[in-house]
């Protein structure tokens, strides 16, 4: 990868200053550097430092009469190889998201075709924030890969994910952004290869709908979200997912495999036919009956003031069925207990019930909002024990669980 050209935007973030290593480590590589400073972003690091190390006059302002004469800001985007935000911060990225282009950096990032990598870079809060997370899922829909944050202090005195990733991981993912070639076409193609290249992986996600008649069905709270950011986590890992999904309130990520169903019967089936797979973390809420008496016409009311009656049968169970497997068992099979009551205790009787490897336990009951909400507070439960995680953002629980897988299947 020889002559390649970083359009290199860097936004208004404590983590600027780690921006001169990464230009000198960009420029090691024998490639060169594009440098757009945004207006807060010279308030974190000078475009002297920037320019200098660099090797080329910083670019600032949209409406600059000489620089656009010589080079014309959509070249800019032209020239590139790859743009690359980073420090991202949160206004950044929400301004990428809306498609935003009130300044040289985000009317570079509209008017460019080229693959674009974030290295987001915020408080834990402004990374928390449902607006932020809603950001982020669509950057990642419009197919921009994004590297960290790390989870650790920050600046600001708080602790949590936010930080910016490091220059060298930073650097690992641009050459494996590179090397992955035209950007826009294929999903898969986009994601950037990781530990888990060459790995393919099930997800289920979601409740399941289990119907009673044609506009009436049996379901649950369940939203999707924990799932859908496991299957995002897995494939930025380098993971082939198929993302077997019920109707889910969050939507797919891009980059996966969708196969959507309904029911718990056809979850099963789809799970079947996505095999065979190295991993199956099963992340839905199945239904544990369906309707056998369901009517395929709208049931009325007879008037008589007695309602219907409802007869349930068992749905299959689709984590003991894996689980059970022969030959075709996943090597690690990872199921999900929404507890109410004794979490760790039931829990852990789940794994030895189901067969299943790992189990990550929540507590669903009123009160701590992890159905349906951002956060989520699991228990990961494997042969050896229990192990807590503090409350953290459904995102990265995810990317902590997908850590995990990849160190198992490693
Ligand atoms: C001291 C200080 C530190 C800041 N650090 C961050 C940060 O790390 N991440 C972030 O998203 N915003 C941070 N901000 C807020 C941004 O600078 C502000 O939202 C700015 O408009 C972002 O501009 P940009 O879109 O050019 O990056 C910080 C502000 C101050 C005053």
């Amino acid at each position: 990868m020889t002559g390649k050209r970083i359009l290199l935007i860097i936004g208004g973030g404590i983590a600027a200053y780690k921006i001169p290593q990464l230009i000198r480590l960009i420029r090691g590589e024998g490639w060169t550097v594009s440098p757009v400073l945004t207006r807060a972003g010279a308030e974190f690091t000078t475009a002297m430092t920037i320019s200098v190390l660099a090797g080329e006059a910083v670019h600032d302002g949209l409406f600059d009469i000489a620089k656009e004469a010589e080079i014309g800001h959509i070249r800019l985007t032209r020239d590139a190889d790859l743009v690359v935000v980073a420090p991202a911060t949160a206004d950044l990225m929400a301004k990428m998201a809306q498609g935003l282009a009130d300044d040289l950096a985000s009317t570079l990032l509209l008017a460019s075709d080229k693959g674009v990598l974030v290295a987001p870079a915020m408080n834990v809060r402004m990374w928390n924030h449902p607006a932020t997370q809603r950001n982020l899922a669509v950057l990642r829909a419009d197919g921009v890969a994004v590297i960290g944050p790390d989870e650790g202090d920050m600046a600001c005195g708080e602790h949590g994910p936010g930080r910016m990733a490091e220059p060298e991981a930073i650097m690992a993912a641009i050459r494996a952004r590179l090397d992955t070639g035209p950007l826009l076409l294929e999903p898969q193609a986009q994601v950037a290869r990781g530990v888990l290249a060459g790995r393919h992986v099930i997800v289920t996600s979601g409740p399941t709908h289990e119907p009673i008649d044609p506009v009436r069905y049996i379901a649950n709270r369940s939203s999707g979200a924990q799932g859908a950011a496991i299957a995002g986590a897995l494939r930025d890992q380098g993971a082939r997912v198929s993302f077997v999904t019920g109707p889910a309130a969050v939507p797919a990520p891009a980059g996966v495999d969708v196969i959507r169903i309904e029911t718990a019967r056809e979850m099963r089936d789809a799970v079947e036919a996505a095999l065979p797979a190295d991993a199956a973390v099963m992340a839905a809420a199945v239904a544990d009956w369906r309707v056998v008496n369901a009517v395929p016409r709208k049931m009325k009311k007879d008037g008589s003031g007695r309602p219907p009656t409802l007869d349930l049968a068992e749905n299959p169970d689709i984590l003991a069925w894996v689980s059970g497997l022969d030959g075709r068992r996943p090597k690690l099979v990872v199921g999900f207990a929404a507890e109410t009551d004794d979490i760790v205790a039931h829990a852990t009787a789940k794994r030895l019930r189901k067969g299943c490897d790992w189990i990550v336990a929540n507590d669903v009951s009123d009160g701590t909002g992890i159905m349906g909400g951002t956060e989520n507070a699991v228990t990961l439960i494997d042969e050896t024990g229990a192990e807590e995680w503090p409350r953290l953002g459904k995102d990265e629980v995810a990317r902590r669980l997908a850590r995990r897988i990849a160190e198992a299947l490693a």
